[in-house]
């Protein structure tokens, strides 16, 4: 990260991280985290959601049923990453992702602030 001393602000903190959040369906989950692997994406968090897109979940087919509840279980996954491997990550998310079906999920990138590695205070994109 860099800090510039420029006017008005003591530090402007210039971000080098995205975070990078996936909704995919449950099943795809290891091909995924496969496909970052492959990547060089080291680390990430993966929690149980449940949504619904546009079309509210209705017309989905869930383990070989079709919901009629509003919200389909799905699987988020969060990463954090370098810029500079903000488009390789999207990508192979699409790529292990996409069966070309409804509900297939979405990918939403931010910008982050700050990490830092707890055990050795690493700052930075040098923590991710
Ligand atoms: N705008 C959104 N904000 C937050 N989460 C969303 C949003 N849209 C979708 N999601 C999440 O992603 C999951 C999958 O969405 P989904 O792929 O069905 O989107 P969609 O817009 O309906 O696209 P498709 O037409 O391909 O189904 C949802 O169940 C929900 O958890
Ligand atoms: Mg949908």
């Amino acid at each position: 990260m860099k800090r510039c001393s420029q006017a008005p602000f003591k530090y402007l903190e210039i971000t080098h991280m995205k975070k990078i959040e996936a909704v995919i369906k449950p099943f795809k989950l290891e091909e995924v985290k496969d496909a970052l692997h492959e990547v060089g994406i080291e680390g990430m968090t993966v929690s149980e959601v449940k949504g619904f897109g546009r079309q509210k979940g209705h017309t989905e087919i869930y383990r070989g049923s079709e919901y009629t509840v509003d919200f389909l279980p799905k699987i988020k996954i969060e990463l954090v990453v370098s810029d500079t491997k903000v488009n390789e990550a999207t990508a192979a998310i699409i790529k292990a992702a996409k069966t070309g079906k409804i509900g297939d999920g979405k990918i939403f990138v931010s910008e982050i602030t700050e990490a830092i590695r707890i055990r050795t205070e690493e700052k930075g994109d040098s923590a991710v």
